[in-house]
């Protein structure tokens, strides 16, 4: 079965957050399942690509808002990612060093999603399914039923996988003309509240729309920045399918970038050497248990209501507990974050900047990592604690409610509370307090979190279940 992913994100070309992640192990997953799944992107001007021989496999142009642009499909030779990667290159447009917050992305992404067909179309593939992540590829499905540029693709199935429910690329009928020829009787499929709504077009016209855990298919019901009576009313249409990780990326037994590596029959040297190394590349003292957070610092995840609840709680606990955050975002809450670390330098030390490689080293470092999320469709975040052996702390939503499950449950393992609150989170440190008070039983939890199992190896095959429901005749 012939499978094109399309998404914005994939790692380690373009990640910026989970979408990255998923799109970069998802498909090699799927290979070694017996799927041929290849993943098409937008061509970014970063070291993957700079670092890697490509092929041109396709020449043409396409039209967008009656301008003619040239494009070339370019193949990665040697499939190193362990599937096959197409990047979609449009000189002006797609060959830009950032992922998103351009003025035209709207034009990136529309000319993304035509290079793509265009060039299936005209080289007259017909793959056996088509799945889009997220609103940048949210038109394709309507595209393939109802532009008359496509008619030959009209029957591929498409999956649509919602990552983010809060973002809907949404803009103006004013600006149609981006778009081909398309049946204008089929316009309300594109639409929703008066202008065209990509990850709205999606869920209608998709076979099958999935989100990236259980719990966050049905709360789009009752959030989703608008689009709630279209989720209820294509509810049968959907389904709710937890991340994975990718276990050779994440894996303490064999990580480059910690400072030693352990596994999970003995994890705690490993630990306390990941830790040591953490606090003395931030100067802070080991003997305290450290939170951190990684992340990007929005609203959604809560980032704005760490501050005072850092400076709550290092009051309250009398600096008891120690603080490491790495993260980029809104600007405010960078300068915050920054003013409590200066406040507090000994208990609180404040990386602002995407870090790949200290990421791995917090998870591994940390005994505890804090999410306080107000919206969370699945979050890997928490996975990858888990994986390294730190306990997670989690506002109860979404794939975190999925995921983990309080120490105070049977066969619990994580620090779970109710409300994105500083008043919950400073709650949840008092208890990481108390629980790192208890070394047998951290240890135990320790063990217990690095033996769960949130690979790839099940989600993949619940999409190749999908996959093979909407291709009967395969
Ligand atoms: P989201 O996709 O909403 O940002 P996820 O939990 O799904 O949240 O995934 C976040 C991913 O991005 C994780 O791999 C996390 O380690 C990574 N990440 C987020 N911020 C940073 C950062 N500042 N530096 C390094 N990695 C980061
Ligand atoms: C989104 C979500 C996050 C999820 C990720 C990967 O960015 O915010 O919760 O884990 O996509 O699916």
């Amino acid at each position: 079965m012939r499978v094109y992913h399309l998404s914005a994100e994939c790692y380690p070309i373009a990640k910026v957050g989970g979408l990255g992640d998923v799109v970069g192990a998802l498909p090699k997953y799927q290979k070694l399942a017996g799927i041929d799944a290849a993943v098409a992107l937008p061509y970014y001007n970063r070291n993957f690509v700079q670092e890697h021989s490509f092929d041109v496999v396709f020449r043409a142009s396409t039209l967008m808002g009656g301008r003619r642009y040239e494009f070339e499909i370019l193949k990665e030779k040697h499939d190193t990612l362990g599937f096959e990667l197409y990047l979609i290159y449009v000189p002006g447009l797609l060959d830009r060093t950032e992922v998103y917050s351009y003025p035209d992305e709207r034009e990136q992404f529309i000319i993304y999603q035509l290079c793509f067909l265009d060039w299936i179309n005209w080289s007259q593939q017909t793959p056996d399914l088509i799945h889009c992540h997220d609103h940048h590829t949210g038109l394709v499905p309507f595209l393939l039923q109802h532009s008359a540029l496509y008619k030959r693709l009209a029957n591929v199935p498409t999956v649509f996988t919602i990552h983010n429910g809060q973002y809907h690329g949404a803009f103006g009928w004013e600006r149609v003309n981006l778009l081909p020829e398309i049946d204008m009787w089929k316009g309300g499929l594109l639409e929703w509240s008066g202008g065209i709504n990509p990850l709205a077009s999606a869920v209608k016209c998709c076979s099958r729309y999935t989100t990236v855990s259980p719990s966050y298919l049905q709360e789009l019901q009752v959030n989703s920045n608008g689009l709630e009576y279209l989720f209820w009313v294509e509810r049968a249409k959907g389904q709710g399918i937890i991340n994975g990780i990718d276990t050779e990326v994440w894996n303490p037994a064999t990580d480059s970038m910690i400072a030693a590596t352990y596994t999970a029959d003995k994890p705690d040297a490993g630990k306390k050497k990941n830790k040591e190394a953490l606090c003395k590349r931030f100067n802070l003292s080991t003997d305290k248990p450290l939170v951190s957070f990684i992340g990007r610092l929005v609203g959604e995840k809560g980032a704005d209501m760490i501050p005072e609840a850092l400076v709550r709680s290092i009051e309250q606990y009398a600096g008891a507990l120690n603080f490491v955050i790495l993260g980029t975002g809104e600007v405010d809450v960078q300068e915050a974050l920054k003013a409590v670390s200066e406040r507090y330098p000994e208990n609180c030390q404040v990386f602002i900047g995407y870090n790949e490689e200290l990421s791995h080293q917090i998870y591994a470092g940390s005994d505890f990592l804090l999410m306080p999320s107000r919206v969370e469709p699945c979050g890997l975040n928490q996975l990858y604690a888990l994986r390294y052996g730190t306990v997670p702390m989690v506002r109860s939503t979404g794939g975190l409610k999925d995921t983990v499950i309080d120490y105070s449950q049977a066969d619990g393992y994580g620090i779970a509370f109710a409300n994105a609150s500083a008043d919950d989170m400073i709650t949840a440190v008092g208890r990481a307090l108390e629980l790192y008070k208890n070394t047998a039983q951290l240890q135990l939890l320790c063990k217990r979190m690095m033996a769960l199992d949130f690979s790839w190896n099940k989600s993949a095959a619940e999409y190749i279940q999908l996959y093979q429901y909407l291709t009967p005749n395969l």
